[in-house]
């Protein structure tokens, strides 16, 4: 069964190999999980997987050479970057005579130690539930199969069992109700920013890249920014000062990961979906990762998997200060596409350096269009125009019986928003409305 690894515990790392596969990344990542969950690395080993062991997963010689080592080096942990299954677990566990988390697990853990809001808490509880859920019934029905049938079961040890799986059911459930309505609250909070057409950024990237130390920079909030992975587990919402396009919202999301394990994927969707709806998406980037090309295809392939594939996004490499100063890639340096429009900048958020670029790119992917038009709005549309009003939206006003004629100058996207979306049809209006002909005089 999942148990917490405590912090400060020395482990043993296991990574299996399956043939032809030889990437030493594979383990530095599981070693920086690993440090991230709070232990201590003493040892680590490789083992070739040409048949996975079904009682073990690894093969009975290697798993013996693991207990050697695991003496030798005083580990009292072994970590295993792979999926094991209940029985794998328990059987390596005697073995090994240490306890033993899988890759799953690990992860679980580290979602468990990091998440701070109400949400992220019961999302990390009910993936936790589900993993050991498993584990239960799976471990159940191997005791069955292997007692041969239900005769003799009836003891106290089923009645503990059963009475587990109840409880872990309703416990389940109760999560599950609770989750549905903090979701329901925040889809209401979403629609309500819809409405008031703030334009939405979240940043995205590979766990590590420095989302929430660019996050910071930018908005000083002083959000917790460590150097473990998934240091964010829920998105933290800001307001983004200093542009000139107005008022933005910039959204800090959870770090992806290689492997991230499909139902935590899951589990954690409503973080995810911050990135979902955003207006751009920055993805930040470690611009010292050897790694990083392929690093920013995974997130590409998350963003597509959870609907953000086609968002526009803007790349934002940081950490140049860890780059080779002679090298062209220096804070405040920006690359445009071949429609002129910036698509890459360069920044080093440690060093609050090149975020005035930064801010100029968001600022011209939301300022550049901007749309004008005389607008009639009714009597009952006061709200809007006092918004409008709010936005800095109104050039010139005339008003007669009916309402009011304004005369608008705002960009494009929120033009289109009011137009289409959630204003028109709360405040009842004509989708012509927008191009409303000019008044005379
Ligand atoms: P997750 O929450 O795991 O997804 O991480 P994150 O992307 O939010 O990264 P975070 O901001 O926590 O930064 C990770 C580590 O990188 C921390 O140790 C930061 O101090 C470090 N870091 C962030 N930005 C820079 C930078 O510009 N230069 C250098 N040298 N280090 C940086």
């Amino acid at each position: 069964m999942f148990e917490r690894s405590r912090r400060g515990e020395s482990a043993l790392l296991i990574q299996p190999l399956a043939p032809g596969q030889d990437d030493p990344s594979l383990l530095e990542e599981f070693a920086e999980l690993a440090r991230s969950a709070g232990a201590t690395v003493v040892a680590q080993l490789t083992s070739r997987l040409t048949r996975p062991n079904p009682a073990l997963l690894i093969g009975s010689g290697k798993a013996e050479e693991a207990r050697m080592l695991c003496d030798t080096s005083g580990a009292d942990l072994v970590l295993i970057n792979h999926p094991l299954t209940p029985v794998q677990e328990r059987n390596l566990e005697r073995l090994l005579q240490r306890r033993v988390v899988d890759r799953t697990g690990l992860i679980l853990d580290i979602f468990a130690q990091r998440a701070r809001s109400h949400e992220g808490k019961l999302q990390v509880e009910l993936a936790q539930l589900r993993h050991m859920a498993t584990r239960l019934v799976r471990g159940w029905t191997h005791l069955e199969r292997q007692r041969g049938g239900a005769i003799g079961l009836r003891g106290p040890g089923e009645t503990q069992l059963e009475t587990d799986r109840r409880l872990l059911a309703k416990r389940v459930d109760q999560l599950q109700r609770r989750l549905e309505k903090v979701e329901v609250q925040r889809s209401q909070m979403r629609r309500a920013r819809l409405r008031n057409a703030v334009p939405r950024v979240a940043l995205v990237g590979y766990t590590n890249a420095g989302k929430s130390t660019l996050f910071n920079a930018l908005t000083e909030a002083g959000a917790y920014a460590a150097d473990q992975l998934f240091a964010t587990l829920d998105p933290t919402v800001r307001r983004l000062d200093g542009l000139r396009c107005g008022e933005v919202v910039l959204a800090d999301t959870v770090g992806f990961v290689r492997d991230l394990p499909h139902d935590l994927v899951a589990a954690f969707r409503s973080t995810l979906a911050e990135a979902r709806d955003a207006d751009l998406l920055l993805h930040v980037v470690d611009a010292a990762d050897p790694a990083r090309d392929e690093r920013m295809a995974q997130v590409d392939e998350v963003l597509h998997e959870i609907g953000a594939g086609e968002l526009p996004q803007l790349v934002v490499f940081n950490k140049t200060d860890l780059l080779d100063p002679d090298m062209a890639e220096t804070p405040g340096r920006c690359d445009r596409d071949e429609a002129g429009q910036i698509h890459r900048v360069w920044v080093s958020a440690r060093d609050v350096a090149g975020l005035d670029a930064l801010r100029e790119a968001i600022d011209a992917r939301f300022a550049s269009r901007r749309a004008e038009a005389w607008v009639r709005l009714p009597i009952a549309a006061g709200r809007l125009r006092a918004r409008l009003f709010e936005a800095g939206a109104v050039i010139d006003e005339r008003n007669d019986d009916e309402g009011w004629m304004l005369h608008l100058d705002l960009p494009e996207r929120l033009a289109q928003r009011l137009c289409a979306g959630e204003d028109a049809r709360h405040h009842a209006l004509d989708a012509q409305w927008l191009n409303a002909q000019p008044p005379c005089s």
